[in-house]
């Protein structure tokens, strides 16, 4: 069925997520508009670890959320036909061929340091977005992709899936009816003890493992600086810091957008870094372990616990002076400070990446809000960049509002009471 031809010009600026008054519509113009019983055409860009996970969640989803596949795209040319063959489509290996098809939208389950330009040319290509986690490498990136996304008004999704369980939400809006009182301070972790060979360390992966014949080395490096193949960076990219920020934007990305969305904070006034390479000195530049504070204007501080060396966790909660409000394993429950339940919430949903793409294929179609969307990526990119260059600097940051960019927290005036009640 024709698109174009079924769907009106209110679902198009339905799915578009813009007032009427704000877009120029033209026919011809950008992606096709997509209509409740439309197919939605999806490509993918990165068919590696997670490209694999979004492969089989699409097909999973297949039926039940009317998809088709155009292609599947890798610079390593055998994971683009692996992932090729299992949705019977077509291969490619340059993601720009790809955004050249009819396709509605396309993941992005590359290293970070891709995710920016992939998603703009995406974006200008006329194109929605699943991006990965992440949603990009550096602050000024993000910038980048958030201009675009105003510019071009498509949507993106960002892949912090967690967002696809409503306890976040759910406890947002009991913390804003007063249940646990004025929130000071939230703590979560996220901590694993890896084998001997450390974090994102491959054992089947040594300096002599050889480059695949049919993997475009320099299309992979892409923007990061030049270098021979090199097996560690291709397949352990998580420990340099030219390609990833490693525990904080690989894995307390996924935790502080969870408080963030609770307390519904945004961007930090300060933040800390604390941690280092204790216990794998081994060429990474990124640590181990590591723990970041992060101020927020409200007047509320987020700890959040990062050692890869030891798997004992700590209760995530959020700290009110009424009550405290813990996150479970079923969704959440407030206690007063003698232990007596305030208020509970059994969580629907989960951290699901069908959930996730169920809930972009709802916004393409019918408008639903995006669970994880670019402002939320955004200030999750904020976050642990400040976090990791106040480790990196030994210095506290300072998220300069003005000139929307951090700074040394020393050269700003910043006030130590709430900016916003
Ligand atoms: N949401 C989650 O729970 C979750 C879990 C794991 C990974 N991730 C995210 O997914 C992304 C990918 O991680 P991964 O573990 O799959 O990495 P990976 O190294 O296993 O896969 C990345 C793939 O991207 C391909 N690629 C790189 N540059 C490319 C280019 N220019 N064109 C086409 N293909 C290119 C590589 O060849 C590789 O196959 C990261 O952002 C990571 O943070 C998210």
């Amino acid at each position: 069925m024709s698109s174009e031809k079924s769907v009106s010009r209110r679902d198009f600026l339905v799915a578009s997520g813009v007032a009427a008054t704000t877009v120029a519509f033209s026919a011809s113009s950008y992606a096709r508009v997509i209509g409740a019983n439309d197919r939605i055409r999806m490509g993918f860009i990165g068919a590696g670890g997670m490209g694999s996970g979004h492969i089989a969640a699409c097909l999973a989803l297949k039926d039940k959320d009317n998809l088709e596949f155009l292609g599947v795209c890798d610079c390593w040319k055998t994971r683009a036909d692996e992932g090729a063959a299992k949705l019977s489509t077509k291969a490619f290996t340059d993601y720009r061929k790809l955004l050249e098809s009819d396709v509605d939208y396309v993941t992005i389950a590359t290293p970070e340091h891709w995710h920016s330009q992939m998603t703009i040319d995406a974006l200008d290509a006329g194109k929605a977005v699943y991006v990965e986690k992440p949603m990009t490498h550096t602050i000024p990136q993000a910038q980048a992709v958030m201009k675009k996304a105003k510019e071009t008004k498509r949507p993106l999704q960002v892949g912090v899936q967690a967002m696809s369980d409503d306890s976040y939400a759910s406890a947002g809006e009991a913390i804003k009816r007063g249940v646990i009182g004025k929130v000071v301070q939230a703590q979560i972790e996220y901590v694993r003890r890896y084998d001997k060979q450390g974090p994102w360390r491959d054992p089947a992966v040594s300096d002599s493992t050889a480059q695949p014949a049919d993997l475009d080395w320099n299309a992979w490096l892409g923007h990061a600086p030049k270098v021979d193949w090199n097996p560690h960076h291709y397949y352990e990219w998580r420990n340099y810091s030219r390609y990833s920020g490693g525990i904080c934007t690989d894995l307390f990305i996924h935790r502080i957008t969870r408080i963030m969305k609770a307390c519904d904070l945004l961007y930090p006034r300060r933040v800390v870094g604390m941690g280092g390479i204790w216990q794998w000195p081994d060429g990474r530049d990124l640590p181990d372990n590591f723990e970041m504070i992060c101020e927020y204007p409200r007047g509320m501080t987020v700890y959040v616990l990062g050692t890869m060396s030891n798997r004992v966790g700590i209760d995530h909660l959020i700290r009110g002076y009424r009550g405290t409000l813990y996150f479970t394993g079923s969704g959440w429950v407030a206690k007063d400070k003698d232990g007596k339940v305030l208020e509970q919430h059994e969580k629907t949903g989960g951290e699901d990446i069908h959930l996730h793409h169920t809930n972009l294929h709802r916004h393409l179609r019918e408008g639903t809000p995006l669970n994880c969307p670019i402002d939320l990526g955004m200030a999750g990119v904020v976050a642990v960049n400040m976090a990791n260059e106040s480790w990196r600097s030994s210095t506290m940051m300072g998220w300069d509002a003005k000139a929307e960019k951090m700074v040394a927290a020393s050269t700003l005036s910043l006030g130590h009471e709430p900016e916003e009640e």
